[in-house]
Order: structure tokens, then C-alpha cells, then sequence
């Protein structure tokens, strides 16, 4: 099958978080798979981007409303990726360091798709699939369905999985000029809360929806942020499907960013090697436990419980345990987090930003890590945790109820059902006791080594799904 991908993120190429990682992954195992797979992103200022080669594809202008914006398709050269990359450039839109927060966002990612059409319906063929990931992307299906001037492309079934559905892509009326010509007798189609909602349509207009773990899907009707009754409308085309991981990227055994290999077999010498190398570098004490929290500082990943769960696990086990923070986000989770500094210092410390190398560092010589989130879709970092023999400590939500089971239900992980500091404490003090218990950690580490969250083993229910939606809309 010939399938498109179209996103804001696609690792390495551009990543701020979880999208990115699916992005830059997905497409690799459906190509292994035997298709044709190509991934559409904006031409951010990035350092992939900027140390990779590219051939202009195809030239055109984004026309939104008054404004005219000239673009070119890039197409990536070095194909070290395991597909196809194609980069919508519109410089005066892209040519940023950050992929979202501006304020012309709106503006943004409207042109990039817009630009992406035009692209798709000057080629001589047409995809057999287009899979639309998030708001960013959110618009394409309508305007594929509605405007004339693509319709070329009406026939293609187009998927749009949800990652996240706090973000949704909304603006008002005054900016639907923006939107190519078409039929206005569907203009309420775009509208969900008296507002154009990028997501709301797409869930309306595509063929298939899904979201990124089976249980998401139960959960929805607490986390459609404002969408909940039009999940409950689609639930005939909706599927959840679990994210898999890159088992290449992540390996223990090969991976080039730590300090120690290790494989199932060496594990516990690995790990620990990687470990004394984390402590010195943090002034940490590598005798004791490590937990870690890697991650965006936001209140839907549960990160503002760490600052107080932190202070109260340090004070009360002080010197028992060590914890290790990186992530950036919110700026007032992050001056309490660097705030804690002061008062345990050599057993707690802070990086405040995105590293990716330091993020393989600290799964390898984590003993645990904490995802307390209020909202998670799917979470990738319990299965990265997993495959490093690390023992992830979840709150029971989203993929995470899907992936983790406690250890007392002969489970793989610490589960706790509340986002609160009492459950986070209670789960450190249970993880503890875990550790001082080295047959079982050592069985329970090992569980989680040998889980297969691979994509090789996932992906083929998209492509199953693909061949569904193909054949609807064909019948
Ligand atoms: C988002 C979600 C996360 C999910 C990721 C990839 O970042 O918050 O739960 O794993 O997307 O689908």
C-alpha cells in the first residue's frame, strides 16, 4: 500500500514528545512490512534538519486569505530513516527552533496542510491511505471531502489518530476564509462549541479514528476534553490501538548512548554500571534506589505531585532513596522542581530541558520510574522502562492501565490508582521494600525485559484497519 503519514513531529527529524516518537516509527515497521510509506512534517529549524540534505520536490504558494505564502516540498536524501521524509517548507511560518507556541500557530499548521494538498493533488497518482495524526493534520479530511479543488483526492480513506485530545486545533468563524473554497453547505461540519475544532472535524470526517491504546477509548468519557459525546457518536469507526516502541532505537544490548550495554542476561551489572556513571555525573548516591521521572512538567503527566511527593519521600526515607528529574514544562513545576535542590542535595537532582541521550542514560540506570499522569493515551515510557529493566510506578489511566499490572497481581510494575502525593508516597515506600527484596525485583525486572511492546508485532493492525476503510469506501 502506498500510505501517508501527515503530523508536526517525526523523530529524529523533529520531536517535542510521544508524537514524535510514533511518527518517526510506525512508518519504519509498516515500510519493513513491504509498504510504501511516506512521512509529511514542516521544515522546522532543527539540527536534523539542518545537517541533512534535501531535494526540492515540488514549489506552489499557500494562499490564506490575503496572505500568500510561497512553499516547497523538500525530500529527504540520506534515507536513514526507514521511509520516506518529505518536509513542507513555508519559511516565513516554519523557520523557528520550536514546533508549537507561537502565536500564529493556527496560521501555521492551516498552511502546512494546505500546502501538503496541493502537493498530493499536482501528483499523478493517489495514495491508498492517508493517515492523519492530531489536530495539526486535523483539517485534511474535510478539506479533502469538500473542497473542489482537491477533489481528486476524495476518494482516499484517510485514519486520524488521536495522541492527544487535550489540543485541539480551535479558532473562530472570522478566520474561515483561510480554508480553501467549498461546499458552504457543510460549513457546520468544521463547528464544535460555536468554534472551528481542527479535531472535533476530523473525527467527523475521516474514515477510521484511533486512539493510541485500547483503554483510552473506554476512558474517553473522561478525557474528551469537550469531545465526549462526539466520540460516543463514532464509536463504530473508532478503534484503540496500542503504540508499540522501536526496538532498534531502544536496546540495551546496542544502544550507543550508555555507558554500559546490557542484554537480559547481564542486566543486573549493566545496570548497575550505568547507574554509578548517572550518580557521579547528578551527585547521587549510587547505593540506594533511583527514581526517575522523564517527561513534559505538565499536570496531565501528574508532574506538579513531584515537587511535594518528591520533598516527602526524601524527608521521610532520607538517604534511603535517590530521584532524578528531566524534563521541562511548566515553568512554576520547574522552580519547585530546582527548588528541592537546596534542601537534598546528593540525592536529588534536576535537568531542566529535553536530552534525549540522557533520557536512554536514565532508563538503564533507573531502578524505578514514576508516571503518576492524570491523562495518558498511551505513555511510551513505561515500555522503554520495561525494555531497560527498570520498574515503572503508574497511576492506572489511559495505555498505562493497558501495559502495567502490579506485582502483588503477579504483575510487571507498581500501579496506584490516584493522582495524588498520598498514592505517588505510598508507591515509593511499597517500591522500597521491593528493593530490598532482590529475588523478586530481579524476577520482576526480568518480566519486563522479555515484553514484546515492539511495533513489529503491532503494526500490522493498522494496516489491517487501512485495508477496512480501502474497501468501504470502495463498496
Ligand atoms: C502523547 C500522549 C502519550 C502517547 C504519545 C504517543 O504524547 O500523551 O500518552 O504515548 O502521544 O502516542
Amino acid at each position: 500500500m502506498e500510505i501517508f503519514h501527515i503530523a508536526a513531529e517525526c523523530y529524529p527529524v523533529a520531536k517535542v514528545g510521544g508524537l514524535g516518537d510514533v511518527v518517526g516509527s510506525l512508518p519504519k515497521y509498516q515500510s519493513k512490512a513491504g509498504h510504501h510509506v511516506r512521512v509529511v512534517i514542516p521544515f522546522y529549524d532543527t539540527q536534523y534538519i539542518n545537517s541533512n540534505k534535501f531535494e526540492n520536490v515540488y514549489s506552489g504558494f499557500v494562499k490564506l486569505g490575503n496572505f500568500n505564502f510561497p512553499f516547497t516540498i523538500q525530500k529527504g536524501i540520506t534515507n536513514d530513516l526507514g521511509f520516506e521524509l518529505y518536509l513542507v517548507e513555508i519559511p516565513e511560518l516554519f523557520d523557528r527552533k520550536e514546533v508549537y507556541g507561537y502565536e500564529d500557530d493556527i496560521e501555521r499548521f492551516l498552511s502546512f496542510q494546505i500546502a501538503t494538498l496541493d502537493w498530493l493533488n499536482s501528483r499523478n497518482s493517489i495514495p491508498d491511505v492517508i493517515n492523519c495524526h492530531d489536530h495539526h493534520a486535523g483539517l485534511i479530511p474535510f478539506i479533502m471531502l469538500y473542497a473542489n479543488k482537491y477533489m481528486k483526492l476524495r476518494s482516499v480513506p484517510t485514519l486520524i489518530t488521536i495522541h492527544n485530545s487535550i489540543y485541539q486545533g480551535q479558532f473562530g468563524f472570522d478566520k474561515l476564509y483561510y480554508l480553501p473554497e467549498f461546499d458552504l453547505s457543510k460549513v457546520t461540519v468544521l463547528e464544535w462549541g460555536n468554534r472551528i475544532n481542527s479535531l472535533a472535524t476530523a473525527i467527523k470526517c475521516a474514515s477510521a479514528v484511533t486512539t493510541v491504546s485500547p483503554n483510552f477509548l473506554n476512558e474517553i468519557n473522561n478525557f474528551g476534553y469537550g469531545l465526549e459525546s462526539l466520540f460516543n457518536q463514532v464509536r463504530h469507526k473508532s478503534r484503540g490501538i496500542l503504540n508499540g516502541i522501536d526496538n532498534e532505537v531502544w536496546n540495551p544490548i546496542k544502544d550507543k548512548m550508555l555507558f554500559a550495554n546490557y542484554s537480559v542476561k547481564t542486566f543486573e551489572k549493566g545496570k548497575q554500571e550505568n547507574k554509578e556513571k548517572l550518580c557521579s555525573q547528578f551527585d547521587l548516591d549510587p547505593t540506594k534506589p533511583l527514581f526517575s521521572f522523564i517527561g513534559r512538567l505538565l499536570e496531565e503527566k501528574g508532574a506538579d505531585l513531584l515537587p511535594h511527593a518528591g520533598a516527602l519521600a526524601l524527608s521521610e526515607n532520607f538517604k534511603e532513596i535517590n530521584i532524578l528529574i528531566l524534563g521541562s514544562g511548566s515553568s512554576e513545576i520547574e522552580n519547585q522542581l530546582s527548588h528541592l535542590l537546596v534542601s537534598f542535595k546528593g540525592n536529588y537532582n534536576v535537568y531542566i530541558g529535553y536530552n534525549e541521550e540522557l533520557a536512554h542514560m536514565i532508563y538503564a540506570g533507573s531502578d524505578f520510574l514514576l508516571m503518576p499522569s492524570r491523562v495518558e493515551p498511551c505513555g511510551l515510557n513505561q515500555m522503554y522502562s520495561f525494555r531497560y529493566g527498570t520498574i515503572p510506578i503508574v497511576r492506572r489511566t489511559g495505555g498505562l492501565k493497558d501495559t502495567v499490572i502490579d506485582f502483588e497481581d503477579n504483575g510487571n510494575g507498581i500501579c496506584h490508582d490516584q493522582a495524588s502525593i498520598a498514592d505517588v508516597c505510598y508507591s515509593i515506600q511499597r517500591a522500597i521494600k521491593l528493593y530490598k527484596d532482590k529475588k523478586s525485583l530481579k524476577n520482576i525486572r526480568k518480566l519486563g525485559m522479555n515484553i514484546d511492546h515492539s511495533w513489529e508485532s503491532v503494526c500490522q493492525e493498522y494496516i489491517d484497519l487501512y485495508h477496512l476503510i480501502t474497501n468501504q469506501n470502495e463498496s
